[in-house]
């Protein structure tokens, strides 16, 4: 049953919006001395331009391997042994490796949004002077006074004081202030796609409604693409135009967000679904 919306949903989907990036027959390993893990067991899927997918499912279903997968950010233990990543139907990335584009995928095409925010930011550098990295590094703009304008305009953009922010490193900021901080490198480039890997689940309540809001803005204002991992059902519904359910390395189920809530297939959907007290 499930695997037939599947192929409905693609088929129906690619007709209508151009496929920003496109995951095909992918199969991750990691290994340890004991064991062979396979993370990621032949997973397909796309995302389509403009739209914001939620990747859901339970913890070690394979949620991380795959979303790293597509910027080969893997640890050394960890091998993608089968499949591609094409990202505007030209391939970025197959279990080779030996295609070079790669590079211009990390940063200028795609930003990626980890769970914590604090790991993610140099903590010997200012947000300023990481901001001024990244834009540098992608050629953005030659001259660092603009460099630095920019840098304030887009930290005001996501709620922060920009001026006092871009002169602080990030023991000097809040948990969601840094969260903000770090979404503002992941957008500097303006990349196509934005991956976040549960960027909301290390934040108190308060503080991952603040970085939502800074989500849907990114969404409604500037049509951004992105890939969403969550365990948050309320989050993803309320965020996600589609969901993408994995399970054991698998993908167990695909669909528009408000077709799962409404009919979901899955024991782990249907749990989900059934943990929120106002939708039982
Ligand atoms: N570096 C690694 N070494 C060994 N095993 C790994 C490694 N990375 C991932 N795995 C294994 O691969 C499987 C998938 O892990 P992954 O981190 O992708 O799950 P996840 O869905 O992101 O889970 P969570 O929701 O807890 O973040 C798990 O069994 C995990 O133990
Ligand atoms: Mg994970």
């Amino acid at each position: 049953m499930h695997s037939a919306r599947i192929l409905i949903y693609e088929s129906a989907c690619s007709d209508m919006a151009e496929e920003l990036i496109r995951i095909s027959n992918l199969s991750v390993e990691a290994r340890s001395q004991k064991e062979n893990i396979k993370a990621v067991n032949s997973v397909s899927l796309n995302v389509l331009k403009g739209e914001v997918v939620g990747l859901i499912g339970e913890s070690g279903s394979g949620k991380t391997t795959l979303i790293r997968s597509i910027l080969d950010l893997h640890e050394r233990n960890v091998e993608i042994v089968q499949g591609e990543v094409f990202f505007k139907n030209e391939l970025y990335l197959d279990q080779s490796k030996n295609i070079n584009n790669l590079a211009s995928l990390r940063g200028k095409h795609v930003g990626m949004v980890f769970q914590s925010p604090k790991a993610s930011l140099n903590p010997l550098m200012t947000i300023g002077a990481l901001l001024d990295e990244v834009l540098r590094m992608h050629g953005v703009l030659n001259s660092k006074a603009d460099r630095k304008l920019i840098s304030i305009e887009l930290l005001n953009e996501m709620g922060l004081d920009g001026s006092r922010v871009y002169r602080s490193y990030q023991h000097q900021l809040s948990g969601g202030m840094c969260q903000r901080a770090a979404i503002a490198l992941a957008i500097a480039t303006k990349p196509e796609l934005i991956i976040a890997d549960e960027c909301t689940s290390a934040l108190d309540v308060t503080t991952q409604a603040e970085v939502v809001l800074t989500l849907k803005k990114l969404k409604n204002e500037h049509a951004t693409t992105m890939i969403f991992v969550t365990h948050d059902i309320l989050l993803a519904s309320d965020l996600c135009d589609r969901l993408i359910v994995m399970q054991s390395g698998n993908v167990v189920e695909v669909g528009e967000t408000k077709e799962i809530l409404k009919n979901p297939q899955m024991p782990y959907t249907k749990s989900l679904i059934a943990s929120v007290p106002r939708w039982k």
